[in-house]
């Protein structure tokens, strides 16, 4: 229903918009108790299914990837789609804006999105107030910095979202891999990345240390876009700051094997779907091997499949995110990847 019916209706509109009426009709359906009936239909409960990760045991290994909720709005109504998590943000210190629209592009021919949102989101603490509630699902805290704060204060930044938010997500995301704040990635090298790592488990130590807590875990989330020397640097970092894992990847700036429309291939911003599959695939295949499977990785990108799912835990991904495919697949592909993960036994 969602590929013959929906799907063709919303990708009539404004991808933007059509993102925001989603998120309406999510509340309302949850509202009227319907999306409550339709959860078994998405849902595979199995403990075949559940996996321990960096310390937490999720019900199933597949996530929906941060930028979908970024403000926390909507993590307990979309845990009815069978998310094993969800990950809010990326979240800012000051509520931001973000780049001015039209940012948001489909690429329909190659099953992909371009986007230059430039993290619009209301604000750490706005989310905050939206996390007191009971969580239904295990959620992970994406952190970043405000457009306006140089590249050296960017620590602060990390520090004033991973504060706010300590007590409200299961596992931090720190995210220096975005292509749409100016400079962002620069805090992938291997100095300033390091300093923002220990800063940010520095904190963690105190404040797990001050609540009698185990500390939370903290992950990396990189680009697809880096030379294998880099990601040499980023198991080195790894290892040094002695953070959790790697959330692997972010979207790229690459456009190659593209059919779209080449006006829309000129847009700027970072190309997510199809086309990002095997980049993001060879990029946790390199860390796996190059680490001996040092630390967990989170694979994220591309996966419109099961098999595309399965392919990232081949490749060493102990847990898979799904952003793209689940707006060209519809809501159903997160049930058929935990049944293919639960057939291939
Ligand atoms: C994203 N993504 C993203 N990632 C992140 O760490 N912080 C963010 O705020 C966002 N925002 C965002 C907005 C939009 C519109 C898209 C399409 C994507 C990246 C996302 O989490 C994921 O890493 C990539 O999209 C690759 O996965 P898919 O989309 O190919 O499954």
């Amino acid at each position: 229903m969602y590929k013959s019916i929906i799907r063709p209706i919303f990708f009539l509109l404004d991808p933007e918009k059509v993102h925001h009426i989603s998120f309406s009709l999510i509340k309302m359906l949850s509202k009227i108790g319907v999306l409550g009936l339709l959860k078994p239909i998405f849902v595979v409960q199995d403990q075949r299914l559940e996996r321990e990760v960096f310390g937490i045991k999720f019900k199933n290994p597949v996530g929906l990837a941060a930028g979908f909720d970024k403000n926390a709005v909507l993590y307990n109504e979309l845990s009815n789609f069978g998310f094993g998590f969800v990950e809010i943000g990326t979240l800012t210190p000051k509520p931001q804006d973000g780049n001015p629209k039209k940012r948001l592009f489909r690429l329909k021919a190659d099953k992909a999105i371009i986007n230059r949102m430039g993290f619009n989101n209301e604000g750490v603490a706005n989310a905050v107030a939206r996390l007191k509630k009971e969580h239904k699902v295990l959620i992970g805290g994406n952190i970043g910095k405000n457009k306006v704060t140089p590249n050296n204060e960017a620590v602060q930044d990390y520090l004033i979202c991973f504060d706010a938010l300590y007590d409200y997500v299961d596992y931090f995301v720190v995210n220096v891999s975005s292509p749409n704040t100016p400079g962002l990635r620069e805090l992938q090298d291997k100095e300033p990345l390091t300093a923002l790592l220990m800063r940010l488990e520095e904190e963690n130590n105190k404040l797990s240390a001050e609540k009698g807590e185990k500390r939370k875990p903290i992950l990396l989330k990189i680009a697809p876009d880096l030379t294998n020397d880099q990601l040499l640097d980023i198991i080195d970092i790894v290892e040094d700051t002695k953070i959790d894992g790697v959330i692997a990847t972010n979207t790229t700036i690459e456009r190659t094997g593209l059919t779209s429309d080449p006006t829309l291939l000129k847009e700027a911003g970072g190309l997510s779907g199809k086309p990002l599959k095997d980049r993001s695939t060879e990029v946790i295949k390199f860390l796996a091997e190059k680490s001996k499977k040092a630390f967990p990785i989170i694979g994220v990108g591309g996966i419109h499949s099961p098999e595309d799912a399965l392919e990232k835990i081949d490749a060493g991904a102990d847990l898979i995110q799904i952003w793209t495919g689940f707006i060209y697949e519809g809501p159903g592909l997160v049930k058929k990847i935990n049944q293919a993960i639960l057939d291939r036994g």
